[in-house]
C-alpha cells in the first residue's frame, strides 16, 4: 500500500477521517468483529490525485476492498470475489461511490489543511554541545525544538543517519502561551567523523526535516575577556598598592608623632 507523507499525516492525527462500522459483535473469548473502514489517501497537496478507499474486514482478514481510482471493488478470496463480482454490476453503486471522492475526500480535505494544518507553528530547531567529552565523561547534547503547535512531535538523534536510542533523555514543556518545546538530550562519546544529527517530525513540516549539530561557538570573546580579567586585577593591584601606601604612611607618621609625645614626657 502506499503511503504518501500527507495520507500518514492524515492518519496520524485524524482518525475522524478512518470511520469505523462495526457490523456485528459476537461474545466469545475474545469475540469477532467484522468492519468496515474509510480511508482518503492523498499524494500531495494540491488534491489532484486522491484514492477514496473502502475496506470489508471480518477479524483481521480483508476480504474486499474498493479504491475509486481502480473503480471497482476487488475480491481477496473466494468468498470477497464473489461478493465483488456481484457490486460490480451495479455501476450506479459504483459511480456513487467514485463520487466519493470529491464529495467526501477533497471537501473535507479542504476542511482539514485550514483548521488543522495550516493551524499549526514551526518550531525553531537548535541542536548544540551542551557538555564536552572530557575523560571518560560523555559528551552532552542537546536537541531543543521551541515555540511551536500542536504539541505533537518526534525528536530522533541521528549518528551518521541512524536512529540512536540509548542515553537520550527528553523533556517536554507547555510554554503557557498555546506554544510548546522540548528538549532531547543525547550522552554521547564523540568519534572523529561520525555525524550527529537531530530528525524533527512536527505537522508544520510537509517533511522530516533534519537538523545538523550546530558547531561549538568559538570562544573567540575569551582572550578578551581574559585581558579584561588581567586588567581588573591590575587595576585592584594598583588600588590595594595605593590603599597599602597611604596606611603605611598614616600608621608611620601616628607612630612618629606617638614618638615624639614619648620624647616629650
Ligand atoms: C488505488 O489504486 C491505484 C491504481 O491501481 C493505486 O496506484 C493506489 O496505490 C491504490 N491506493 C491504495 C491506497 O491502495
Ligand atoms: C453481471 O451482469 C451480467 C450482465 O448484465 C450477468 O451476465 C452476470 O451474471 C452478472 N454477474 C453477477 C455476479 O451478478
Ligand atoms: C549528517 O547527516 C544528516 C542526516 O543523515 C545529513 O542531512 C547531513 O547532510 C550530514 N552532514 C554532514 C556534515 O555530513
Ligand atoms: C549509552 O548506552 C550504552 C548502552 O545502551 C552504554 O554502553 C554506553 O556506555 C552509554 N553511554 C554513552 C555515553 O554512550
Ligand atoms: C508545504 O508545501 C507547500 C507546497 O507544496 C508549500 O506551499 C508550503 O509552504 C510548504 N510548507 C512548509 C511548512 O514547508
Amino acid at each position: 500500500m502506499e503511503h504518501c507523507l500527507l495520507g500518514k499525516m492524515f492518519r496520524q492525527s485524524l482518525l475522524g477521517l478512518h470511520l469505523l462500522v462495526l457490523i456485528s459483535v459476537f461474545s466469545e473469548t475474545d469475540g469477532y468483529y467484522g468492519y468496515r473502514t474509510t480511508e482518503c489517501h492523498f499524494r500531495s497537496r494540491n488534491l489532484i490525485h486522491v484514492d477514496y478507499i473502502r475496506t470489508y474486514n471480518f477479524n483481521k482478514f480483508e476480504y474486499m476492498r474498493f479504491n475509486s481510482t481502480v473503480g471497482e471493488f476487488e475480491g481477496f478470496n473466494l468468498f470477497g470475489q464473489f461478493y465483488a463480482d456481484i457490486l460490480n454490476n451495479d455501476t450506479v453503486y459504483l459511480q456513487q461511490l467514485k463520487d466519493l471522492e470529491n464529495r467526501y475526500c477533497r471537501n473535507n480535505a479542504i476542511i482539514f489543511f485550514s483548521s488543522l494544518l495550516e493551524k499549526s507553528v514551526q518550531p525553531e530547531v537548535h541542536v548544540r554541545t551542551v557538555k564536552t567529552a572530557s575523560g571518560t565523561n560523555p559528551a552532552v547534547l542537546m536537541c531543543s525544538a521551541y515555540d511551536f503547535y500542536p504539541k505533537q512531535i518526534t525528536l530522533t538523534w541521528l549518528k551518521d543517519g541512524e536512529e540512536v536510542t540509548s542515553n537520550v533523555t527528553t523533556t517536554e514543556l507547555a510554554n503557557g502561551d498555546w506554544y510548546y518545546q522540548i528538549h532531547s538530550q543525547l550522552e554521547y562519546i564523540p568519534k572523529s567523523g561520525e555525524n550527529i544529527s537531530c530528525m524533527v517530525e512536527h505537522a508544520s513540516f510537509n517533511e522530516t526535516m533534519i537538523y545538523d549539530l550546530e558547531p561549538e561557538p568559538k570562544l573567540e570573546s575569551k582572550p578578551e575577556l581574559l585581558e579584561t580579567v588581567k586588567f581588573a586585577v591590575g587595576v585592584s593591584g594598583f588600588g590595594l598598592g595605593v590603599i597599602l601606601a597611604v596606611t603605611g604612611l598614616i600608621y608611620y607618621k601616628t607612630t612618629r608623632a606617638t614618638g615624639m609625645v614619648e620624647v616629650v614626657t
